[in-house]
């Protein structure tokens, strides 16, 4: 009797643990699907978030394609005999301005009085011509003049000033380019030069090379200032 009692309590004991197992082992499938689900709805969710942020952005870049590059200011000054060097000059201050919207100025050489539009400006691009035996142009003898003395720099504040200079010429003459060369000579103590000294030739292409300095200048200019 004692051992049929035996056998139905451990015969309850192990369908009681069987139970169990089943019952506790269901939760953990239930859960696992849930989880996967809920994995499924977040990724569902991200995935969502995701693309309309990408459609925001695409919406917020539009317009900065359009946008026209930061606004730098510069100044061209020129020096002219017969009118190149001033030509050069409005054609460079007027690519800077459809092309780039850059802000341009043009000044002639006989209207810098003072130390202020090296002062005042980040960059100064020089177009200068040569004339008589190596000397400058009527419209900037006062110019050299100013700047070749040294008290005229006294009253430099501006140290972070940049600089280039085309130089128009002949190369028939001795001199060649001889008044970029001396402005050059002059900037190279105050200021850094963002281009090479160009010195264009009449007898050799000058026209085909500023465009092509142009494009280097244009190259050049973000490098520095954007
Ligand atoms: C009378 C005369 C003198 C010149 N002297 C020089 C010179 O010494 N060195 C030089 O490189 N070019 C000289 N040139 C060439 C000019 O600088 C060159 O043609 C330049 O492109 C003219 O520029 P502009 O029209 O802006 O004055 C001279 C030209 C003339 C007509």
């Amino acid at each position: 009797m004692n051992g049929i009692i035996f056998i139905l309590i451990s015969f309850i004991f192990f369908f009681l643990a069987y139970k169990y197992k089943t019952n506790t082992s269901k939760p953990k499938t239930f859960g696992s699907e849930k989880l996967e689900k809920l994995g499924k709805e977040y990724l569902q969710k991200l995935s969502k978030k995701y693309s309309k942020q990408s459609e925001k952005t695409e919406k917020k870049q539009e317009p900065q394609i359009q946008k026209p590059r930061k606004k730098i200011s510069f100044t061209i000054i020129y020096g002219t005999q017969s009118g190149t060097s001033r030509r050069l000059s409005k054609d460079l201050c007027k690519e800077s301005i459809e092309t780039y919207h850059y802000n341009c100025k043009i000044k002639n050489a006989s209207k810098i009085k003072s130390i202020e539009e090296f002062n005042n400006n980040s960059l100064i691009v020089f177009i200068f011509s040569t004339y008589g035996n190596g000397v400058p142009t009527d419209d900037s003898i006062e110019f050299t003049n100013m700047i070749e003395n040294n008290e005229f720099w006294e009253k430099l504040t501006n140290k972070n000033l940049k600089y280039c200079i085309f130089g128009c010429g002949d190369s028939n003459y001795s001199k060649f380019n001889a008044q970029a060369k001396r402005l050059d000579k002059i900037f190279s103590k105050y200021f850094q030069s963002i281009m090479p000294l160009t010195l264009g030739d009449d007898s050799n292409n000058l026209e085909d090379n500023f465009d092509k300095w142009m494009i280097q200048f244009f190259d050049e200019i973000p490098k520095y200032f954007n």
